[in-house]
């Protein structure tokens, strides 16, 4: 029998896009993955006549080496769209035109597997021209942009396939604000500042490199917006519902990282006092993402938790989110690593996986 054979188009070389390549060289499959296109911002690799590029451990030094100046989005469109066979475009950036260029592909028959979520979280026209299910559109699998390889998307997705009524959803989303809560508000009460916790996080590499982009919400929010448009809500952006922010009002327009990390501590004191209050009532603080579907409410903020419910006892930086549908009237509960290069590059592998059995 003669294997099917898949085309594979991969841009973002970054640390999602190298594990990924890493994992797509090595996998044992009846399905055969031929990578006919390799890029990041700056250089690419093209299989003009569509034979596999000889890549093997070392594609980075060869990309390097003989890698030619990227092709435009509308030349990577034309290049594809003559792929003899199948073909499944890898998008490993987080770049914003990439993502609103996705139309164009899906509508030409290309598919997409992507752990970005600029396209899903941005402006609502946009989600609907991805997901309009024309004739001869390409697939979109984008299970990592929500917990990264978690099986958060997929599983909402089935649930909702098969008849089931999602009521709320509520999650810890941010790996980084999962580790800042769980060190600053502990079940056994502690004297930790939120500050120093911030400063923790930054020098163990767990922040962005200006902490304020983790701290002011937006990156849940998005993750947020996803899901409630996938449970059906009409959410037209993550701008469009409360979201808190965690950076104080004098720091947010301070010019650098650094001015922000010094003046933070002056701050502390709002945070130390909603923790004592929590602590009083046997509660912890944590950061959540919630969407309650019956009143299309959806928001992104602090909430208290008793000690014994399954986030306040959340380790390291794990994301964790609650579903609760007609059937699971006892909430079914996802608990796991929510980012690292690895376990967001198998969840990428496993939608082009799932694409490639389909087309
Ligand atoms: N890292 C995680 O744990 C994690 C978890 C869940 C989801 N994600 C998502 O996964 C995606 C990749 O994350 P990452 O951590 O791998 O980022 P990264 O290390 O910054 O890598 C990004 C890659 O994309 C390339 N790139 C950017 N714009 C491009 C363009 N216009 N055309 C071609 N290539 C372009 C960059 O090329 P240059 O190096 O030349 O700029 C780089 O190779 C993001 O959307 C992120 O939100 C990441």
């Amino acid at each position: 029998m003669v294997s099917k054979v898949v085309n594979i188009a991969v841009v973002g070389c970054g640390l999602v896009g190298s594990s990924f390549l890493q994992q797509l060289l090595s996998i044992k499959s009846r399905i055969t993955y031929n990578l006919i296109l390799v890029a990041t911002s700056e250089k690419s690799l093209v299989s003009d006549d569509f034979k596999p590029l000889e890549l093997n451990g070392n594609w980075n030094e060869t990309l390097n080496t003989f890698g030619k100046e990227p092709l435009s989005r509308d030349a990577l469109l034309a290049f594809l769209k003559k792929s003899p066979i199948p073909v499944i475009l890898v998008d490993n950036t987080s770049s914003q035109a990439i993502s609103e260029y996705y139309p164009n592909f899906i509508e030409n028959g290309i598919s997409i597997a992507t752990p970005n979520k600029k396209a899903f979280s941005s402006g609502l026209s946009l989600w609907k021209r991805i997901f309009s299910e024309r004739e001869g559109n390409g697939l979109v699998y984008h299970e990592a942009t929500v917990g990264a390889g978690l099986p958060i998307i997929g599983t909402l997705k089935d649930m909702i396939i098969t008849g089931d009524k999602v009521e709320k959803i509520e999650g810890i989303f941010s790996g980084t604000l999962s580790y800042i809560f769980n060190e600053f508000s502990t079940i056994k009460s502690n004297n930790v500042q939120f500050s120093n916790v911030v400063k923790k996080a930054k020098d163990l590499g767990y922040t962005e490199p200006d902490p304020r982009d983790d701290l002011n919400g937006l990156d849940v929010a998005r993750k947020v917006t996803i899901l409630a448009r996938i449970s059906g809500l009409e959410v037209e952006s993550p701008n469009a519902f409360p979201v808190q922010s965690l950076i104080p009002k004098p720091l947010e327009s301070v010019s650098s990282a650094d001015e922000f990390m010094i003046n933070l501590p002056k701050y502390d004191s709002d945070l130390t006092a909603l923790k004592e209050e929590a602590a009083k009532e046997d509660k912890v603080l944590r950061f959540i993402g919630k969407v309650d579907v019956p009143n299309k409410q959806v928001s992104v903020g602090i909430e208290k938790y008793d000690a014994s419910h399954p986030f306040a006892s959340l380790k390291g930086s794990d994301n964790v989110i609650s579903i609760k549908t007609e059937r699971y009237q006892n909430p079914l509960v996802i608990q796991g690593a929510g980012a690292g290069a690895a376990v967001t590059a198998a969840g990428v592998l496993a939608d082009v996986i799932k694409i490639a059995e389909r087309i």
